[in-house]
């Protein structure tokens, strides 16, 4: 592309002619929000021309998204961008290139020094200046070599980036993901999130509602609303009616919104399940029974150093209610091996309460020390061998109760609400409301709506299936 074509992207993009296109790949590592900001970042660039393409190569502008969670997070980002200069260099330095997320937001500078070619460094909070920024790279960039100055935000801005977002005219999936929240302020000892979130803060719920009447306007029939801490949402209540919402009472909000049949949440932390959310549980049909309820280790004494805030009894306690309120209900949940000071009798007090609980999914991780973290520069840090051998025996127990929770499905009749087509000729493909793929054979039009399926077999991975037609939900 010309440099003539190039000005197409700056100020307000209203200069643009007809048919002039630009392409857009997104690269996305990490959890749902970042897969929920990667279609923001495309909303933001829709207005001046950019259309998403499938690959990198010959793209306009290429954004990564980052992940700065789990280990090597830094290391990873320098390998891609590697990658992605000899793909920019391909287009003769045309391609824009951009990363985003919590990388970005703890190492921009750094960024910007060992990767000079890079031309915007942008934090999880500045996607809607997205416009601009591309503006602002475009004249800074020395005609020829493709390297300008390198524009970056990474400042918290005063603006609400909700309000600024253009509503996406692009049809939705049949399951969509929607931010209500966003920052930590929690503070566990081996967590990035509140240095690259920052504080908690919780969208309206006015703004929130309007999103999800959109998205299920445009097709939507299962939101998961999300959060760094998303059981810590709190807003006014929307125009109309009065008082503080909680989470409970926001998703009662949803519910009944037309079209949207079901509503999952994710992530919670133990210390803030009210009443009123365990009570939604109980109440709301379309609240599906699977939980994501991180509770990284079952020892009091590793909690406490991790800055949990609470017991392991108190996460047994939490549990009984929530099962007693919808016995159904499916835990998933996250656990630390080897954070600094764990003993084998701590390692121990995290199996026995995972015999106990009982878990339907999990994901597990050997400690990682993240800079800047309290964790990362404590004493008694437990040796490598010691972490992979736990991880070891934790995932086999793990692994073993998410498959008798499978194989607990086999044989019973399960509402699986259609989302695309299977990998073999005449297939079809849902999810289960606990989350599993289903594949049964079907018709396409079945796609976007829930019909009661009966499990016959249980994979590792997935269940299958054959349609009960009659008990089709529309
Ligand atoms: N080391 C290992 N696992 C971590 N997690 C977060 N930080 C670290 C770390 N430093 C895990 C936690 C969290 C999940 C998203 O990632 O289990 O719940
Ligand atoms: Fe990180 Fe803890 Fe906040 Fe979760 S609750 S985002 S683990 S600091």
């Amino acid at each position: 592309m010309t440099g003539t074509e190039r000005t197409g992207t700056e100020g307000t993009g209203t200069e643009r002619t007809g048919t002039e296109r630009k392409r857009l790949h997104v690269i996305t590592w990490g959890c749902q929000m970042n897969v929920y900001d990667s279609g923001r970042m495309a909303d933001v660039l829709a207005p001046i021309g950019y259309a998403p393409a499938a690959v990198p190569d010959g793209a306009d502008m290429v954004i990564l998204n980052t992940c700065h969670i789990r280990d090597k997070a830094a290391e990873k980002v320098f390998s891609e961008l590697g990658r992605l200069r000899r793909l920019k260099e391909a287009t003769g330095n045309r391609m824009i290139l951009a990363v985003a997320g919590c990388v970005a937001q703890a190492k921009g500078a750094e960024i910007l020094v060992r990767a000079p070619y890079v031309d915007i460094v942008l934090g999880p909070q500045t996607y809607h200046r997205l416009p601009e920024m591309v503006a602002r790279a475009a004249r800074t960039r020395s005609r020829g070599n493709g390297r300008g100055a390198g524009v970056i935000e990474t400042d918290f801005p005063p603006e609400d980036k909700f309000d600024q977002l253009p509503q996406s005219d692009a049809p939705q999936g049949v399951t969509a993901f929607l931010t209500v929240q966003e920052g930590c302020d929690k503070f566990c000892s081996f967590c990035v999130v509140p240095y690259t979130r920052g504080a908690e803060q919780s969208r309206s719920a006015d703004s929130i509602l309007r999103e999800a009447c959109h998205l299920a306007a445009q097709g939507a029939r299962e939101i998961t609303v999300l959060g760094q801490n998303v059981n810590a949402w709190h807003g006014e209540a929307p125009a109309g009616s009065s008082g503080a919402w909680g989470l409970g009472r926001l998703l009662r909000a949803l519910a009944e919104i037309p079209g949207l049949c079901r509503l999952r949440y994710t992530t919670s932390h133990p210390r803030d399940m009210d009443d009123d959310l365990i009570g939604a549980h109980r109440d709301l049909p379309a609240l599906m029974p699977y939980l994501h309820l991180p509770v990284q280790s079952g020892s009091d004494r590793v909690l406490a150093a991790m800055n949990r805030k609470h017991s392991a009894a108190d996460y047994r306690r939490l549990v009984e209610r929530l099962r007693a309120a919808r016995p159904d209900l499916a835990l998933s949940s996250d656990f630390i091996v080897g954070h600094p000071g764990e003993t084998e009798a701590d390692f121990e007090a995290t199996m026995a309460l995972v015999r106990e609980v009982r878990f339907a999914q999990a994901y597990s991780f050997k400690y990682s020390p993240r800079p800047g973290t309290p964790a990362a520069g404590a004493a008694m840090q437990v040796a490598e061998a010691d972490k992979d051998r736990r991880l070891r025996t934790l995932q086999a127990l793990l692994r073993d109760q998410q498959g008798e929770f499978a194989a607990g499905c086999v044989g019973l009749d399960l509402a699986v609400l259609f989302t695309g087509f299977g990998r073999h000729p005449g297939q079809i493909v849902g999810r289960s409301p606990f989350l599993q793929p289903v594949h049964v054979m079907g018709q396409a039009g079945l796609i976007g709506t829930e019909s009661i399926v009966r499990i016959v077999a249980d994979m590792p991975n997935s269940l299958a299936g054959t349609l009960v037609e009659e008990r089709r939900i529309a």
